[in-house]
C-alpha cells in the first residue's frame, strides 16, 4: 500500500496507538494528588490521615478522605463547620483565621471522588 491509503491507514493506526497510551496513563495514575498544603500538614496531621489511604494516628480522629466525601458535604458546609471552633471535638485544640479554612476546605475537597467507598460501619 502506497499512497493516500497508506498515509491515512498509518495515521489512523498512530491515533489508536496514542489512545491506547492514554488509557494506560490513566490506569496507573487516576488522579493527580495535590499535596497537603503546609498548613494542614503543621496543624491537622498529627490527629488525622490528610492523604488518602492513610491511616489516621489517633483512631478517633476520621480520615481527611472520609470527611471530604459524606454525604451531604459541600464547600459551605465544610467552611461553615471549620470557621466556627466551636463546634470542634474539645481534643481539636486548633484555631484557624477565615483564609486558613478556605485552604483546608479546598484542599479537603481534592480528596472528593464518586467512587469513595466507605468501610462498612
Ligand atoms: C488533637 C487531635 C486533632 C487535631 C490536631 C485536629 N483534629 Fe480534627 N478531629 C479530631 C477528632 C478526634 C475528631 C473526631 C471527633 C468525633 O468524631 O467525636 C475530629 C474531627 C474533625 C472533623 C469532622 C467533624 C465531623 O463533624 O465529622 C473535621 C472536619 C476536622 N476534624 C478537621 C480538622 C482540621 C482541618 C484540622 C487541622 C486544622 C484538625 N481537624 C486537627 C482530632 C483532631
Amino acid at each position: 500500500m502506497t499512497g493516500p491509503k497508506a498515509a491515512i491507514a498509518t495515521g489512523i493506526a498512530l491515533a489508536l496507538a496514542s489512545c491506547a497510551t492514554t488509557q494506560e496513563a490513566q490506569r496507573e495514575e487516576p488522579r493527580e494528588l495535590a499535596e497537603p498544603p503546609v498548613l494542614v500538614q503543621a496543624t491537622c496531621m498529627s490527629c488525622h490521615a490528610v492523604t488518602p489511604g492513610s491511616f489516621s494516628p489517633i483512631p478517633q480522629a476520621p480520615t481527611f478522605e472520609h470527611i471530604a466525601n459524606l454525604d451531604g458535604l459541600t464547600r459551605e458546609t465544610l467552611i461553615a463547620f471549620l470557621a466556627d471552633s466551636h463546634n470542634y471535638p474539645d481534643i481539636m485544640d486548633v484555631d484557624l483565621s477565615r483564609a486558613d479554612v478556605e485552604v483546608v476546605a479546598d484542599y479537603m475537597l481534592t480528596l472528593r471522588r464518586d467512587d469513595y467507598k466507605r468501610f462498612p460501619s
